[in-house]
């Protein structure tokens, strides 16, 4: 029996203008943790919040904060995004020159490390670090946007990265994060995903909609 994913919802489809308010909301509502997409208009062709914002959000619940970094350079702003508060910490490869050394820092500074994988971005990019990872999370959309079709492609990738996690007997976290919807969970888990992040899928219908969507998510 395997368990129920972990769900992060992304509040890059919650409503900007209360911010506090739907990270509390989604807490309340059974979230897992808070998915936050950090984005800076040259990385990806999209910005959206920096670590004051982080900062500010982090009273408003308990449940850790899993924040996905998609700018370049990524290096300068960790210690600001890890004192802001992050749990989590998830960098893509292209982001920097050093993969390593950016996750050694990650978690030098307190948090856990997570590696992202672009739809075009191979496994083996970590297959010398799996020590040093908490969290592998494979995009299944390009980055940039909330509100894409799932790409079906990487369920293969997930199941690729489920045995080299499983090779090395850590707990890492197999994440999927895009166009993650109540058809698409179900082929997730089943390739081995333990965590699904979901922007639209659960921000649909509001605040009252948010127990109901999280739990669909989870398999009912
Ligand atoms: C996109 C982000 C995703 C996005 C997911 O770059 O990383 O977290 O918000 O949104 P949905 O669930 O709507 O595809
Ligand atoms: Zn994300």
């Amino acid at each position: 029996m395997t368990r129920a994913p972990i769900i992060a919802p992304s509040i890059l489809a919650s409503d900007f203008a209360k911010l506090g308010q739907e990270v509390a909301a989604i807490e309340a509502a059974g979230a897992d943790w808070v998915h936050v997409d950090v984005m800076d208009g040259h990385f990806v062709p999209n910005i959206t919040l920096g670590p004051d914002i982080v900062k500010a959000l982090r009273p408003h619940a308990k449940i850790p904060f899993d924040v996905h970094l998609m700018i370049a350079p990524v290096d300068p702003y960790l210690e600001a995004f890890a004192q802001a508060g992050a749990d989590i910490i998830s960098v893509h490869p292209e982001s920097g020159p050093h993969l390593n050394r950016t996750l050694k820092r990650i978690r030098e500074l307190g948090a856990k490390a997570g590696v992202v994988f672009n739809p075009s971005t191979d496994p083996s990019v970590i297959q010398w670090m799996m020590d040093e990872v908490d969290l592998i999370l494979v995009m299944s959309i390009n980055p940039g946007f909330g509100g894409q079709k799932f790409m079906h492609s990487q369920l293969r990738k997930i199941e690729r990265l489920r045995k080299m996690i499983d090779e090395t007997g850590r707990p890492i976290e197999l994440e999927v994060d895009g166009g993650v919807t109540v058809e698409t969970a179900p082929l997730c888990v089943a390739a081995g995903a333990t965590a699904l992040v979901a922007g639209t899928a659960v921000f649909k219908g509001g605040p009252e909609a948010y127990a109901g969507n999280i739990r669909a998510l989870k398999g009912g």
